[in-house]
């Protein structure tokens, strides 16, 4: 017997600038209640003029992983480990800092030239303690790569970034078991999803309304789900976009200042000392 997992509550999303400027759309519930996740923020969709384009220049991180998907534009990056790459639309970065790494995220050349819309998610993922030191990894994974499913009837498309959806499962190895799933829905049409009972699972909303267990969660609207192991996804009156992430709750003390994530006080000093003295990454 699979038990249905119903929504908790919907938190509402209130817009930020980040990095050098550029707009945020950013759940207000997060910490506990996200956990795994440390941050949601979706990018975007913003036109950028001629020249106007902006990104973030070389900064830290130690103790997660930072999770960037464009769905439209065009990206670089580069970071201390020598990894460099450019993020396309339908592109996926999964950049583990483990130990520490300097990192910069920035519009490409032609792309800052011409201007053009900009769109997509950077996701931060927390490291459980055994973790958080690890060496860092990268992964950079083209559009091409990322396994994609319609369903039978045609109503539901899924670009398959972690996890598994619709018998199709991810190419992207996560150090902790996550499910991070780009999902679309045509008006009437129901999917549902396997998420593992015990995990953590949330839908992030970026297009329409979609229905949780007939629940609704709007455009810009993070539903938190309730324990169980299949959730019913729905659209009604119009088509829906949305994200499904899922993990497990790592249930350890975090301590945060701005780009490092640790587990106590003492290690975030630690990080800052490292990277004052240049040994961070
Ligand atoms: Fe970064």
């Amino acid at each position: 017997m699979s038990i249905a997992r119903t929504l908790k509550m919907t938190a509402p999303t209130h817009t930020v600038l980040e990095g050098g400027g550029f707009p945020v759309r950013r759940p207000t519930a997060m910490g506990r209640l996200m956990s795994p996740f440390l941050l949601l923020d979706e990018m975007g969709p913003v036109h950028w003029d001629p020249g106007q384009a902006i990104g973030a220049p070389a900064h830290p991180h130690r103790g997660f992983e930072t999770v960037t998907y464009m769905i439209q534009g065009a990206m670089k990056h580069e970071d201390s480990a020598g990894n460099k790459g450019d993020l396309n639309s339908g592109d996926v970065q999964w950049m583990t800092a483990g130990r520490g790494i300097i990192h910069s995220e920035l519009p490409q050349d032609d792309f800052l030239k011409q201007g053009g819309v900009s769109h997509g998610f950077q996701i931060w993922v927390n490291l459980p303690a055994k973790d958080k030191m690890m060496l860092p990894r990268y992964q950079d994974i083209q559009a091409k790569d990322i396994p994609k499913v319609t369903s039978e009837d045609g109503k539901v498309w899924a670009n398959v970034i972690a996890g598994s959806t619709l018998g199709v499962q991810a190419v992207i190895d996560t150090v902790i078991p996550i499910t991070y799933i780009h999902m679309k829905i045509q008006q009437n049409g129901v999917h549902q999803q396997m998420i593992d009972s015990g995990l953590n699972g949330m839908i992030y909303v970026f297009g329409g309304t979609v229905y949780v267990d007939g629940k609704p969660v709007h455009d810009g609207q993070l539903g938190i789900l309730n324990d169980g192991d299949v959730v019913k996804l729905e659209a009604r009156d119009d088509d829906a976009e949305f994200l499904i992430l899922a993990g497990p709750e790592l249930n350890e003390p975090i301590a945060r200042y701005g780009p490092f994530v640790m587990n106590t006080r003492e290690e975030i000093q630690q990080a800052l000392l490292d990277y004052q003295n240049g040994t961070l990454a």
